[in-house]
């Protein structure tokens, strides 16, 4: 197995780059719905004066909803939409949350995708609703990397981390592990690491 260590060109750009990632927010508000207005809820909800009764009425991923119940100016938060998606974000604020321990395959998502919403949103492709978050090709790949995660035993997670390593050359190449496809994916992740490093601001994250 190859170890790469990515050495950092100067201290004083790493620096920069840190202090650059402070004004990057990690909050995540509602449920991740595509169409979801996650980036601007705060922005939304400052906006808006106190009041004693809320009304997000298409509310989707509930974005603004979450966003309105964290800011504590409202009596009440009001949330609807036609989508069973206000559903599973109610059963969130309940605590009812599945673990995300389930692996949901391909044939489960068509078959429970009309009926459950955490598997319509969670498991769909960029959220989209609509197709199976994974390709045919890396399902296999992707399964097994799900169950190394959740292994419930040191030596069960051994043992999965072997099989992800013997299924990752069929993820890198596309289907098939020529040296070519390796070489091609380890010169972008160094592009890609040299850009951090030498350009300020860093990209932003999507
Ligand atoms: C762009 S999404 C809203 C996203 C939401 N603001 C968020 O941050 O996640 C628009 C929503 O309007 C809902 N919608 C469309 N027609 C509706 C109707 N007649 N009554 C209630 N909701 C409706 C759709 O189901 C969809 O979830």
């Amino acid at each position: 197995m190859v170890h790469r260590t990515f050495a950092p060109k100067t201290n004083a750009k790493i620096t920069t780059i840190i202090e650059n990632t402070k004004f990057i927010s990690l909050m995540k508000y509602g449920l991740p719905y595509q169409g979801s207005k996650n980036k601007l809820a705060k922005r939304i909800v400052d906006l808006l004066p106190p009041a004693a009764h809320f009304y997000d009425l298409f509310a989707g991923g509930c974005a603004v909803t979450h966003a309105a119940l964290l800011s504590g100016k409202f009596g009440k938060v009001h949330f609807s939409d036609t989508n069973d998606s206000v559903v599973l974000f109610r059963d969130c604020l309940e605590g009812n949350v599945p673990d995300g321990s389930e692996w949901i395959s391909r044939e489960e998502f068509y078959r429970r995708r009309d009926s459950d919403p955490y598997v319509r949103l969670v498991w769909s492709f960029g959220n989209n609703q609509k197709n199976y978050l994974y390709s045919k090709e890396i399902e296999p790949y992707k399964k097994a990397v799900h169950e190394m995660i959740f292994a419930k035993t040191p030596n069960e997670r051994r043992l999965k981390f072997r099989e992800v390593c013997k299924l990752m050359p069929s993820v890198i190449g596309g289907g098939g592990a020529r040296p070519a496809d390796h070489e091609t994916t380890e010169r972008s992740q160094r592009l890609f690491i040299d850009y951090r490093v030498q350009n300020t601001p860093p990209p932003k994250m999507l």
